[in-house]
């Protein structure tokens, strides 16, 4: 629960958080349960999910097993959460991967590509759409997508990831300008690097590896996500829409040629 001092900004919500059983969903999860909201988390790992809900405790988080490529899987949670809840305020397509880190496009093969774009963008088209569905009756919702920095940025990731992310912004830019007239909003939270299994193996780094920062001393938490996404679907965003809100303290706004000046190679 929110502290005594703290007011709960979730009171009475309902929300999804696909990719919600460990990592940056997780975190969220965590944070509008203690904001007031009631949780379905919707992944495939359903041991850790089914954990996350037994720590919150069944009234607050409930798992459903959900495969965001599969559409029939994404209508059944949606589906799911209205017959339990008897509504959808919250909808936070977090689910993503990753794929190898081969650097030249000369190694990547079609089948990695597409299989990145079917989760990292189709499943969000399907939580969009899904969501969209049950939020239109009621004109009013709340949709965001984990993007990542990659969404404004290339050479950080692989080709598949930096396609996909950037293609989520764009996707919820169209969504939030076709939804606005149902008070939808639609809008993405872009990351800079945490340590999560993702990108561990990603980068090759451990838990214990310290990140370049811009904001020096500082490094980026799961929890910092989580609270740019409770901003994002509490009320107080409430004339905010299509926005990518950009978690990276001041990373991807500059240019490393520059360095503070410097035009040394
Ligand atoms: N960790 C970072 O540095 C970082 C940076 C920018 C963006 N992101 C984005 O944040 C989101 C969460 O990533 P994370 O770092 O917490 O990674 P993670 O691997 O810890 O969590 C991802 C979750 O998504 C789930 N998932 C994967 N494929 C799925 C599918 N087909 N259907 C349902 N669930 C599926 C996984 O089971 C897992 O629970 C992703 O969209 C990722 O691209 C992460």
């Amino acid at each position: 629960m929110a502290s005594p001092t703290q007011k709960a900004r979730l009171e009475n919500k309902v929300a999804i958080v696909t990719g919600g059983a460990r990592g940056i969903g997780e975190c969220i999860v965590r944070l509008f349960v203690k904001h007031g909201a009631k949780v379905v988390i919707a992944d495939v790992i359903d041991d850790l999910g089914e954990l996350v809900c037994q720590d919150l405790g069944a009234e607050f988080a409930s798992f459903i097993h959900c495969d965001v490529t599969n559409e029939s899987d994404i209508e059944n949670v949606i589906n799911t959460t209205i017959a339990k809840h008897g509504k959808l305020d919250i909808m936070v397509n977090n689910a993503g991967t990753l794929d190898a880190p081969k650097l030249s496009i000369l190694d990547n093969e079609k089948s990695d590509f597409e299989r990145v774009v079917s989760v990292n963008l189709t499943g969000v088209f399907l939580g969009t759409k899904h969501a969209a569905r049950v939020m239109i009756p009621k004109c009013s919702g709340s949709i965001i997508t984990t993007a990542s920095i990659c969404s404004v940025i290339g050479g950080v990731a692989s080709h598949a990831y930096v396609s996909s992310k950037h293609a989520v912004v764009g996707l919820a830019k169209n969504a939030a300008a076709e939804l606005g007239k149902y008070q939808i909003r639609v809008n993405c939270v872009s990351p800079y690097v945490i340590p999560t299994p993702m990108t561990l193996k990603f980068h090759n780094i451990d838990e214990s590896s310290s990140v370049y920062s811009n904001l020096n001393g500082k490094t980026l938490r799961p929890q910092d996500i989580a609270n740019a996404a409770l901003f994002l679907a509490s009320d107080e965003s409430g004339y905010v829409s299509g926005h990518n809100l950009v978690v990276d303290g001041g990373y991807t706004v500059q240019n490393p040629a520059f360095g503070l000046f410097s035009l040394k190679p």
